[in-house]
């Protein structure tokens, strides 16, 4: 049987200071921590690892913008929220499309790196804006922060989302048992970074590490659902076993 992480000891996940993990991954090695090819490893990265790191969140921003207006004939968001933002891969792809993008992250060491050369229309910073959005994007951010953290912050999010705007939003879901029964509990994820396959196994990684979290898509369901957004779409992500889903979806008017 497919496996969560955590489903029945929320607390002791809670307990992981996963945000500064991430600001630790931010200050030593912030284009990896995103995106876990050794080209982008700090002491690797040139200026054309650079630019095909970007070009890839632009690839991704095209390909769910593909998606909703297929599914939206009037898909043209004015503006949008990069939740989990990192070096702003996806938000400067964002701005480009919408003019007006906010990219928010928990580590200021990768906040530092994303306003370095932002483009025209991105701005960054570490708190939710008190302001409405007309697309609400989060790619590979929640499966890193403990599922009892991260739907009060998919609620948050929610909450700014204007009448008629659109999601696209990424969880990790569950696991292949291969990944549930590993001797000591990691699981190497790439050179130099880990997660875990139980929950004993958190007590012993160590900080800068990243840990992968599987959320339950009948919560997140009843999160969106109470926020008005009753149509949606998902797919299917496997990256090596670990199962997710993207949701695609629009909030009634
Ligand atoms: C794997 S990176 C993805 C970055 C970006 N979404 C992308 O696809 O290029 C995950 C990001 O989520 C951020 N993050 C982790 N926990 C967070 C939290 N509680 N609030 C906001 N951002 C968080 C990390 O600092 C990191 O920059």
């Amino acid at each position: 049987m497919f496996k969560r992480l955590f489903e029945r000891d929320g607390r002791l996940a809670e307990s992981r200071d996963t945000d500064a993990d991430w600001e630790e991954i931010g200050r030593s090695n912030p284009y990896y921590g995103v995106l876990t090819d050794p080209r982008f490893r700090a002491e690797n990265l040139n200026d054309e690892a650079l630019v095909d790191f970007f070009r890839s969140g632009e690839g991704d921003i095209r390909q769910a913008s593909k998606i909703l207006k297929r599914r939206y004939p009037d898909f043209a968001p004015a503006s949008a929220l990069d939740f989990g933002c990192g070096v702003g891969r996806l938000t400067r792809a964002l701005a480009a499309a919408t003019g007006d993008a906010f990219g928010v992250d928990v580590s200021e060491a990768m906040l530092v790196e994303a306003r370095r050369s932002a483009p025209s229309g991105a701005a960054f910073g570490r708190d939710l804006p008190d302001r409405v959005f007309d697309w609400i994007v989060s790619i590979i951010v929640f499966q890193h922060i403990p599922p009892e953290r991260g739907y009060p912050l998919l609620k948050a999010l929610m909450e700014r989302l204007a009448p008629g705007g659109f999601i696209t939003l990424q969880f990790a879901l569950y696991r292949d048992p291969r990944h549930s029964a590993v001797p000591g509990g990691r699981i190497a994820i790439g050179e130099g970074f880990s997660t875990i396959s139980n929950v004993a196994a958190l007590r012993n990684l160590p900080k800068g590490e990243m840990v992968m979290f599987d959320y339950d898509l009948t919560v997140i369901a009843a999160i969106l659902f109470a926020a008005g957004i009753a149509d949606m779409e998902l797919t299917h992500t496997d990256h090596g076993g670990f199962h997710g889903a993207f949701i695609y979806g629009r909030k009634a008017s």
